[in-house]
């Protein structure tokens, strides 16, 4: 795949400092028009900060960044796109209240003496959206409208209505489902072949060798390797350059679980209109229950509304044999539910307040049950989750929105690893992120098992679902097509139920 490209963007020891964090400590990079650049690297590693450096949304303390040829400096986002670099960043940066449309075209509005030229817009945002397979986004809807997936694709709208010669990706499929993913790579590839270059960012090993070219691995903050094969390199090298030492990628042995199972949760004949029908499931006290299904098919609403944050329509959700009143999150805390949502950033997170605070404010009656007399206390106890999660920076004062993204997502996550949590509903818990935490983080969600706390997890990696939990449910268009035990299931199997319901409902294998 690698063309005979030019080098369009070329990096030399660029650093980038914060108040106490040397993000990028001297990076290296080199891209070449054509070509599909993946940077890989631990949460934390730098590679955001590298690519906000390159938009123009940081400056670098020192180093030089060459873009065509020519030294440039970018003093904000605008100056980089109309260079011809478009981002598309971790946390998408739409406004909200605007519409599709109007997000777009932001700051480059097609006009005429003056007049935003409304109709020129909405039909060129059409045939964009039309370009990117998703024609079925209305134009003139509002952003906040639109589930995550609807969003980036929003946002690569965006950047594709600029003429970019090089576009950046900070971890596209992170909100993507499956066949979503294959619709990204086909747009990459069309983009490619055009000859713009493509900056990936993914902690996806496999998604890196499907669509990469090259490979750059960042550690903390340096260029630690170059030029590697997307395809060809061994993950253990990979992994290695990444991390300093070698990691098993694999799923770690199941903990013996309780031998004595109670039912723990009970949902039955959940219905919400539009959203998912008649949905009836159980989990065990010490269980791990995995729901398969593409984005869209109703999982996180499912989630939500047991977790009371949605009202049901009909049906009801049954906690250690008491029944919940509906739409009622206190009382769903109370009972001992604990919820990591899927979108950290507007559902979970006070991102000025810092990471202790975050771990320990999940609700006041259950830091009063913990007991935290001093805060002190309360930085004992989220230091002790912070070390299990492997967080970075460790330091619990630090505010969490100086945090990288996947180390955001550990805070979520490690909330409820604090107090007595007897059901854990998890929305994409290892979304974004890396591969050694990613494992830390399936060692605790086993060792909660083990202590008896059932699991109900929700994840657009089949193999994570499959190798997580006891049981899966598979579900689409809002219903449970799909229950078995892990091991009956493969991932074939899986992604077919999932996409195309190939087998009809309620079928044994
Ligand atoms: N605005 C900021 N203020 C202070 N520190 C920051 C800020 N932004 C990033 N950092 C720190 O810089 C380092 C690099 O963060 P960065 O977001 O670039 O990591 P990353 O490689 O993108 O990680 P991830 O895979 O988790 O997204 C981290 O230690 C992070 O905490
Ligand atoms: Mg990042």
């Amino acid at each position: 795949m690698t063309g005979p490209g030019d080098v369009v963007l070329r990096l030399t020891d660029v650093v980038k400092t914060f108040p106490g964090v040397r993000a990028l400590d001297g990076v290296q990079l080199e891209v070449r028009a054509g070509e599909v650049h993946c940077l890989l690297g631990q949460n934390g590693a730098g590679k955001s900060t590298l690519i906000k450096v390159l938009s123009g949304l940081h400056r670098p303390d020192s180093g030089t960044v060459e873009w065509l040829g020519q030294p440039v400096t970018f003093s904000n986002p605008q100056a980089a796109m109309k260079a011809g670099i478009a981002t598309i960043y971790q946390e998408l940066d739409l406004v909200e209240d605007l519409t599709v449309a109007e997000n777009v075209f932001l700051g480059h509005e097609p006009k005429v003496a003056g007049f935003v030229r409304r109709r020129a817009m909405v039909a060129r945002t059409t045939g964009i959206l039309g370009r990117l397979g998703h024609g079925e986004i209305p134009p003139r809807r509002a952003v906040h409208r639109l589930q995550a997936a609807g969003k980036q694709i929003v946002s690569m709208a965006r950047a594709l209505s600029h003429e970019a010669r090089l576009l950046i990706m900070d971890e596209p499929s992170a909100v993507l489902a499956h066949d979503e993913v294959e619709n990204l790579f086909r747009i990459i590839r069309e983009l490619t072949a055009q000859g713009i270059a493509v900056v990936y960012i993914s902690h996806r090993l496999e998604e890196i060798r499907t669509i990469g070219d090259r490979v750059t691995v960042l550690k903390d903050g340096r260029t630690t390797a170059a030029d590697l094969s997307a395809a060809e390199t061994p993950t253990s090298e990979l992994v290695s350059r990444m991390t300093g030492r070698t990691i098993e990628y694999v799923f770690p042995p199941r903990v013996a679980a309780p031998a004595e199972r109670a039912e723990l949760l009970a949902v039955d004949g959940l219905s919400r209109a539009g959203e998912f029908t008649d949905v009836s499931l159980t989990v065990a006290a010490g269980e791990i229950v995995g729901i398969a299904g593409l984005v869209g098919s109703g999982r996180s609403e499912l989630l939500e509304t047991i977790y009371g944050a949605r009202r049901a329509d009909t049906g009801t959700v049954t906690v250690a044999g008491r029944r919940l009143p509906p739409g009622n999150v206190g009382a769903a805390v109370r009972a001992g539910l604990g919820m990591a949502p899927e979108e950290r950033k507007s559902q979970a997170l006070l991102l000025g307040e810092p990471i202790y605070r975050n771990m320990t404010l999940s609700t006041f009656t259950r830091i009063a049950r913990l007991g935290f007399t001093s805060a002190r206390r309360e930085r004992d106890e989220a230091d002790r989750v912070a070390r299990s999660l492997d967080l970075r920076p460790s330091d619990v004062g630090r505010p969490v929105r100086t945090l990288s993204g996947g180390n955001q997502q550990k805070v979520v996550v490690g909330r409820w690893l604090l107090g007595d949590t007897r059901l854990l509903l998890l929305d994409e818990p290892t979304r974004g992120v890396d591969v050694g935490a990613r494992a830390e983080l399936y060692r605790v969600i086993h060792r909660l098992a083990a202590e008896g706390v059932g699991v109900l997890l929700v994840s657009s990696e089949v193999p994570e679902v499959l190798g997580l939990a006891d049981r899966v449910l598979v579900m689409r268009e809002g219903r449970l097509i799909r229950t078995a035990s892990a091991g009956e299931l493969d991932e074939d199997t899986v992604l077919d139920l999932v996409m195309a319901g190939s087998l009809m409902e309620g079928t044994p294998i």
